[in-house]
């Protein structure tokens, strides 16, 4: 089987009046249809930077990106939700540029924003809605369009910690019953174990791939919320941190990322 995605020796430096600012290095890898991709590193090491490159939002500075003939949806780690627009209005913002605007797909949405409790707010501006609401309202915009392959930067972060369970289990489970390929960028290692088969690990910018670690469980076909139950959960979890550990200053905003993110 072919590779969806081949990152073939990728860098990236971004250019401002006060200098160069090299955002990643060396980056290899591929990623396989239906293979769900998560990537963690510390904050500024350059994961949002990677996903604006696989989208092709950015040129890469030196190597080269194949997508095999797949549709891209980016859920970018900004909401970018248009003010003037209802939530609507801004959920079927894709399919209404891409004509595809059906009463079928039309109803697919109706149903996603009453699985996230958006139903109420369908004609609410977007400053009507807390920063979960619009969080989801942006992951609802994205999966209407059923990409094939899912970039999803930070989805669940401005979700309270139990709502981000639910949906997380939620999203990988749907995501893996389509089939669908996805790749997400998460600070949370508890959250990249209980939904990726591999997780990529960056360094302190500019980011490097330290590891990419296959995660399996003996027993298949476990949701995200399952898997969190079993003992490769907490084994991984540890590898990932250790890894990441080993990474200097990197611990401390990590670490404080993720812990100011579980009590909000
Ligand atoms: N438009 C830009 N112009 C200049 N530098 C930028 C720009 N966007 C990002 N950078 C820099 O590139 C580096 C990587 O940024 P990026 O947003 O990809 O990091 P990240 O890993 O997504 O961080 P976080 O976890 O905080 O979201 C950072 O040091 C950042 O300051
Ligand atoms: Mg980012």
């Amino acid at each position: 089987m072919n590779p969806i995605l081949t990152l073939d020796q990728i860098s990236f430096s971004y250019h401002s009046l006060d200098g160069e600012t090299a955002a990643l290095e060396n980056i290899n890898f591929q990623v396989m249809k239906g293979e769900f991709v998560a990537i963690v590193g510390p904050s500024g090491c350059g994961k949002s930077t990677l996903l604006s490159l696989i989208c092709g939002l950015i040129e890469p500075e030196s190597g080269t990106i194949r997508v095999d003939g797949a549709s891209v949806g980016y859920m970018l780690q900004k909401d970018h939700l248009l003010e003037w627009r209802t939530v609507y209005d801004n959920v079927t913002l894709g399919l209404e540029i891409q004509h595809k605007l059906t009463p079928e797909n039309k109803e697919k949405v109706l149903k996603m924003l009453k699985t996230y409790g958006l139903e109420h707010f369908k004609r609410s501006a977007p400053s009507e809605l807390s920063g979960g609401m619009r969080q989801r309202a942006a992951l609802i915009r994205t999966l209407a369009l059923e990409p094939d392959i899912l970039l999803l930067d930070e989805p669940f972060s401005a979700l309270d910690y139990q709502t981000r369970l639910e949906v997380g289990d939620d999203i990988g489970s749907i995501i893996r019953n389509a089939g669908k390929t996805a790749i997400l960028v998460t600070h949370d290692l508890s959250e990249a174990v209980s939904m990726g088969d591999r997780v990529i690990i960056l360094s302190h910018r500019p980011g490097t791939i330290k590891k990419i670690m296959p995660i399996t469980f003996e027993e298949k076909g476990l949701s995200p919320m399952q898997r969190r139950n079993t003992k490769e959960f907490h084994s991984y979890f540890n590898q990932i941190w250790k890894e990441l550990k080993g990474d200097g200053e990197a611990v401390g905003s990590t670490s404080k990322v993720s812990a100011e993110r579980e009590t909000s």
